[in-house]
């Protein structure tokens, strides 16, 4: 019964953490790439060979359900995995989309034409590979008009956080803010394009001032999963949860208890 979550490292766990608490009954099988994270310095195609071959392996493991709970992966494999055809029952689904239909305060699956919505000016954090894609320009374009997006590709952040120095973080944070603010001084809204900035969700907070609205993805993607799952019941797939790491289990697994302050225990994948 388990659902499979993918990131390239420890970021998806705020997707995960925010599913656990709005499915409490459900179990999930969290993947982290975490030999090959970050990813946001790849190119698309290194980006999907390995979001592929993680993906493949939650499958493998029983899960019906692949949840990319990483924006890079979204932006730069998913639009291909699913046009390359999935086996027969399986589905992989993205983060973007319930971000975006928040953004635009849109109902789950609105697919009425672009109109006129709230915001206007919007800042977007991200890693290097999702801002060069344009995935999130693409994906809000379908859904609104006269949005005006800066993107701040945020270098050196996913590093830091899965170093888990925190202060080199927080001090890229600060830094990431000031540039973004030097091409758009007043956003409206700023969207943390990337599972692991909402672990440092009090800095770009801070930085950006309390007037501008911050978003970040765990319970929007967990309230779109809950929807998906009741419309869906034979996604749930079966085997049993867990964490698994293509990294250094112990060193994920400590990175990870302390991320989420309770006990995590990754096995290698
Ligand atoms: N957490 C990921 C994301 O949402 C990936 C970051 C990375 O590996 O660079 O984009």
């Amino acid at each position: 019964m388990a659902v499979g979550i993918f990131d390239s490292g420890l970021g998806g766990l705020t997707v995960l953490n925010a599913a656990q608490t709005r499915l409490p009954e459900l179990d999930f099988l969290y993947f982290a790439d975490s030999a090959h994270a970050p990813y946001g310095v790849r190119d698309a195609e290194d980006i999907y060979q390995l979001t592929r071959k993680a993906v493949n392996e939650l499958w493998g493991a029983g899960c019906n359900l692949v949840i990319l709970a990483c924006n890079t992966a979204s932006a730069a494999a998913l639009r291909r995995m699913q046009e390359e055809g999935v086996p027969q029952g399986k589905r992989v689904l993205g983060v973007f989309v319930p971000l975006i239909e928040a953004l635009t305060e849109r109902q789950w699956g609105d697919n009425s034409p672009p109109r006129e919505v709230e915001v206007k000016h919007v800042a977007l954090f991200a890693t290097p590979a999702t801002v060069s894609s344009r995935a999130f320009q693409r994906e809000l374009a379908f859904r609104a008009i006269g949005v005006d997006v800066e993107a701040q590709a945020c270098g050196g952040v996913v590093d830091a956080i899965e170093d888990g120095d925190m202060i080199l973080a927080e001090a890229l944070v600060r830094s990431h803010v000031d540039a973004l603010k030097r091409k758009m001084p007043e956003p409206q809204a700023a969207i943390l394009g990337c599972t692991h900035y909402p672990l440092m969700e009090e800095a770009f907070q801070a930085a950006l001032g309390p007037e501008v609205k911050v978003y970040s993805q765990g319970d929007l993607v967990a309230e779109s999963l809950a929807d998906y799952l009741a419309r869906h019941p034979d996604m749930l797939g079966d085997g049993g949860g867990g964490y698994l790491t293509t990294g250094n289990p112990s060193s994920v697994s400590d990175r990870a208890t302390q991320f989420l302050r309770r006990q995590i225990s990754f096995q290698a994948a």
